[in-house]
């Protein structure tokens, strides 16, 4: 067992490639009703201890995660937030995108602005030099893509730049590993975080993931995110539900061992569990 997985603790973090930190677990907020549905989820996630969220301009509950985090009492400053790209990824939809979510989430800054999905090889790199901007104007602490294939980082992204994205969000859980995409990132210094870590509790059913539950005396739910957080990629659970947003986040007080990692690897077999992705995703 590696030494960052004997430390793994519900602070731990990860470094970014501009120097700043990632919490290593993340709550989702994905088809989470905007109003109170959103509200009492994040408040709920604040409670139990998540300090990281991930929201999107698409998910349309951005002033939801705005309101429950400013009547947290947590500070501003504790919590990680994520936000993503709107669909119009001209520089000027960029722009509007970005200030809408800042108002919507009542924050100067976000800590992480993600590419959500590149609309084609053509627009990636232009849109990539906005985020940069904002950056720059201190709109976001880091920048980063979501569903990029190394194919489009080869062909796409990095002969345009020399900013290297700080992370890559893509699906990634015990049934789809994307093992060629996640060592790629990690050779290039770009953290890799697993939306869908439960593979949208498609599968909570599995019999390997059972028989591991039962003997490290957790669910099926505990051991897929721990397996996400023991391979070193940020885990971004979601759930609406008080009981199991507090389950998702408490995955500190076990670990899976190599004999368990290694059979849980095995099922493994590019199962997709969001059917939506982009052009070109494969
Ligand atoms: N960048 C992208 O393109 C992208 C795409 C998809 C997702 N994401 C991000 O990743 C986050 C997570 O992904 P996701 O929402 O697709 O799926 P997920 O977290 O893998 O699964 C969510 C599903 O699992 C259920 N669930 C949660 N905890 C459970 C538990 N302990 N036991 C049994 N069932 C449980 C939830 O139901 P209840 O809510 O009823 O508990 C919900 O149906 C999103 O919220 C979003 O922030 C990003």
């Amino acid at each position: 067992m590696s030494a960052f997985t004997q430390l793994l603790s519900p602070d731990s973090t990860l470094a970014l490639n501009d120097g700043n930190r990632i919490p290593v677990l993340g709550f989702g907020v994905f088809q989470v009703r905007e109003g109170s549905e959103c509200e009492n989820a994040v408040r709920a996630a604040l409670e139990a201890g998540y300090r990281h969220i991930d929201t999107a301009h698409i998910y349309g509950n951005e002033a939801s995660v705005g309101k429950a985090v400013a009547a947290s009492g947590v500070p501003r400053e504790k919590i990680f937030i994520t936000t993503k790209t709107p669909p119009d990824q001209s520089p000027q939809g960029l722009r509007k995108g970005l200030e809408n979510s800042l108002r919507l989430l009542r924050a100067d800054y976000v800590d992480l602005y993600l590419i959500h999905w590149p609309l084609s090889d053509v627009t990636l790199a232009p849109a990539w030099e906005m985020l940069q901007q904002f950056r720059a104007e201190g709109k976001c602490r880091s920048i980063g893509v979501s569903n990029i294939t190394v194919q489009r980082f080869e062909k796409a992204l990095l002969p345009h730049t020399s900013v290297i994205p700080a992370v890559n969000q893509i699906e990634v859980h015990v049934f789809c590993r994307r093992r060629e995409l996640v060592d790629y990132c990690a050779g290039k210094g770009i953290v890799v975080e697993a939306y869908s870590p439960l593979a949208r509790a498609q599968r909570m059913g599995d019999p390997t993931l059972a028989r591991i539950a039962g003997e490290c005396g957790v669910t099926p739910a505990q051991v897929m995110i721990r397996l996400v957080l023991q391979h070193g990629i940020v885990a971004l659970p979601k759930s609406s539900h008080p009981s199991r947003i507090k389950e998702n986040c408490a995955v500190f007080g076990f670990s899976l061992s190599d004999a368990q990692m290694a059979a849980l690897d095995a099922l493994d077999e590019e199962y997709y569990s969001l059917t939506w992705r982009p052009q070109g995703y494969y």
